[in-house]
């Protein structure tokens, strides 16, 4: 019979094994110990043992499921389910799904206004260096079993995210006639920063302590940044020593000047100088400018991750 039950403290390594069963696709890392676990995710200073919720056989862990309420930037309840894994043997008896549903009980009573299956970005407090690649994608199509399963249980497409590899094997030859006054103009500089964007960014990005690339002008101030960091865990599974780019921003008044291709160009060289084959960056479909700003880089889709939401019934509220 399988009991379900919220986390205790000697759970780690069960976890792992149900892990790697259940997440052997290209957007998970393979766990070789609890480390990984504790780092991105039990670690966190808001970290919540009766969200964290595993369904028990015996003396074998078969799966889990783990979700947590954050607040959205205009001041939303999200309810968000950050992971649900069942080990394949263990699928098609109802595991799932009881895991889920006592998921969104646990978030309607802590004040969920909306269920949220995976979260993107800053709306995934958890797994984000294990699970997702260079960011929270929500759940991965190479994770083909997600989709139906949600999707029967209620929950439809709220956002599509494009995850894009750039290649850098071959030399790089980008070049633009606006780059040799940009060069006299502006510098780019490259640093480990004392102080992410908040706390929350600390709490999520800052484990994997990220190089920030800054475009500066002459009197030093900054008008282009983004953040990069080594996927050791993904590189291992790829086999291609991989870095993650995020939040990559121009400065809304200096753009179609040619300054982000400029600083883009610079990070893929300094990456390719030290030995990366690929780097990822990941943007919402939606999201016109950079979808043009990549595609004539070289940046390629090689995957797809959604979010998926659903009201709370109102049997729950
Ligand atoms: C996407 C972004 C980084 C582009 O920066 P930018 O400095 O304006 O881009 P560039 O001037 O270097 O543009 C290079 C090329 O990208 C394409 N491009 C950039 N912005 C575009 C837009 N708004 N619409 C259509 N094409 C665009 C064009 O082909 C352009 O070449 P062109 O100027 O010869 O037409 C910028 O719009 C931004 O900061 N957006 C918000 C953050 C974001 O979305 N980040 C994710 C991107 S990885």
């Amino acid at each position: 019979m399988v009991e379900y039950r919220t986390f205790r403290n000697t759970d780690p390594p069960r976890l792992v094994e149900v892990w790697n069963q259940a997440f052997p696709g290209r957007g998970a890392v393979a766990l070789r110990n609890s480390t990984p676990l504790e780092r991105f995710v039990l670690s966190k200073p808001y970290f919540d043992p009766a969200g964290l919720i595993l369904a028990n056989e015996g003396s074998q862990c078969v799966g889990f499921a783990h979700s947590a309420v954050v607040d959205s930037d205009c001041g939303l309840k999200q309810g968000v389910l950050c992971m649900l894994g069942v080990r394949p043997a263990h699928r098609g008896r109802g595991i799932g799904q009881e895991l889920l549903r006592r998921s969104e009980r646990y978030l309607a009573e802590r004040g969920a206004q909306i269920f949220l299956a995976g979260g993107y970005d800053r709306s995934n407090p958890f797994y984000f260096g294990i699970y997702g690649g260079a960011n929270c994608p929500g759940f991965l199509q190479s994770n083909p079993e997600a989709e139906p399963f949600f999707l029967a249980h209620g929950y439809r497409v709220q956002q599509t995210i494009v995850i894009l590899h750039r290649q850098l094997d071959a030399p790089l030859r980008i070049s633009d006639p606006r780059f040799a006054a940009l060069r006299s103009q502006y510098h780019v500089c490259m640093h480990s920063p004392r102080r992410l964007k908040d706390w929350w960014q600390e709490c999520t990005v800052g484990v994997v302590e990220p190089l920030e690339f800054r475009l500066e002008d002459r009197s030093g101030a900054t008008k282009a940044r983004a953040l990069a960091w080594e996927m050791e865990g993904f590189s291992a599974r790829w086999g291609r020593p991989t870095v993650g780019v995020i939040d990559f921003e121009v400065e809304p008044s200096c753009r179609r000047q040619g300054l982000g291709k400029y600083l883009l160009t610079a990070i893929l060289k300094q990456l390719h100088d030290q030995y990366f084959q690929a780097v990822e960056v990941q943007i919402d479909e939606t999201n016109d400018p950079a979808v043009q700003f990549l595609s004539p880089l070289g940046f390629e889709q090689v995957d797809i991750g959604r979010v998926y939401a659903k009201d709370v019934p109102a049997a729950l509220s």
